[in-house]
């Protein structure tokens, strides 16, 4: 079967980078949040992304406009009922989430597949709420999603052949190059790439190097675009410890346990950019490394 109309659930930044990237791959797409401000600002974000890109020629005008024809945003999930798969993209709460499915498995057709964008739950957790745990995948897409191509498509013990291959076709449908991961916590990326943050955080804690150091070291060493410190604000670090928290309980290895650094960062409301102070204190343009109270010159 093919899929021609997507529902978006949850308008923040994942939510309203995959409604983004499905409208402008020319799904019809249903972008849906509780309150109306959530999607206005999910809306506004769209609309300053597709002109970010079409300032870049990365986009033309028509383009944009086909993409922004094909989006439309509502506050009722019955809007979703007809939709040939979900993509969930809410807070990371177990609770929250399955209440989402429970009462969309009642609205939609069986033929509809239900994905989640959960970067630390389990998949099988959620699948197990619903009546089609055989049509339910994880789609983990990737910050900033419109430029990041990266689409995890991941396999639960129930998902059947048939769900996970239309969920693989339609990440690339979007223009996504997917990979297959086990609904295992971490799936690929983060399983790699939160150890490596962490050890980022102890060895500024450890003062191997200054904030800037650490970060240039990666950048200029490894060719990464970001250094892990700039990386672990643009990710935010509540964010970070949180999956780093679900891996550690998970895997009961000391590479997932979240520094003492962070944990105090993340209690002094040093979230990283969202909050405009993390490693680096965004009120000023460029950002300068914040102290932390190091003994280390920053
Ligand atoms: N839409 C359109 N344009 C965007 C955009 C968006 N959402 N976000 C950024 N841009 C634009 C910027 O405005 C900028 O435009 P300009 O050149 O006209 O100023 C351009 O893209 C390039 O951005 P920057 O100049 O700020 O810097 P970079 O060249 O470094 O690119 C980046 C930014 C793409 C974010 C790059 O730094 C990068 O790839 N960083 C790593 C991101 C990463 O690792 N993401 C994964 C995080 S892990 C995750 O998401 C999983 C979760 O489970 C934790």
């Amino acid at each position: 079967m093919t899929i021609t109309k997507v529902g978006v659930l949850g308008c923040g930044l994942m939510g309203s980078g995959i409604a983004q990237s499905a409208a402008t791959a020319g799904f019809l797409t249903v972008a849906r949040d509780v309150a109306e401000p959530l999607l206005e600002r999910g809306r506004t974000g769209i609309v300053k992304s597709l002109t970010k890109l079409t300032e870049k020629g990365k986009l033309t005008a028509a383009a944009k406009e086909t993409a922004l024809a094909k989006l439309s945003f509502g506050t009722d999930l019955s809007g979703l009922g007809d939709c040939d798969i979900i993509i969930e993209a809410v807070t990371e709460d177990l609770e929250i989430k399955n209440r989402l499915w429970q009462e969309l498995d009642q609205l939609c057709g069986p033929a509809t597949i239900f994905a989640s964008n959960t970067s630390s739950l389990t998949i099988a957790a959620m699948a197990a709420a619903t009546n089609r745990a055989d049509r339910f995948v994880g789609l983990h897409f990737f910050n900033p999603v419109p430029l990041m191509p990266l689409v995890e498509v991941v396999r639960t013990v129930t998902t059947s052949p048939e769900t996970f291959q239309r969920a693989f076709d339609f990440a690339r449908a979007l223009g996504k190059e997917p990979v297959a991961a086990l609904d295992s916590p971490g799936f690929i990326v983060n399983l790699l790439l939160v150890p490596y943050l962490l050890d980022a955080a102890r060895a500024l804690e450890h003062g191997v190097a200054s904030t800037s150091d650490l970060d240039r070291a990666m950048q200029l060493g490894c060719g990464h675009p970001m250094g892990p410190l700039a990386l672990l604000d643009f990710i935010g670090l509540d964010t970070v410890v949180k999956i780093a928290d679900i891996m550690f309980d998970a895997y009961r290895e000391p590479r997932y346990a979240p520094p003492p650094l962070l944990r105090r960062m993340v209690v002094a409301g040093f979230f990283g950019r969202k909050s405009g102070m993390g490693f680096y204190d965004y009120s000023v343009d460029p950002p300068v490394p914040t102290g932390l109270g190091l003994k280390r010159e920053q």
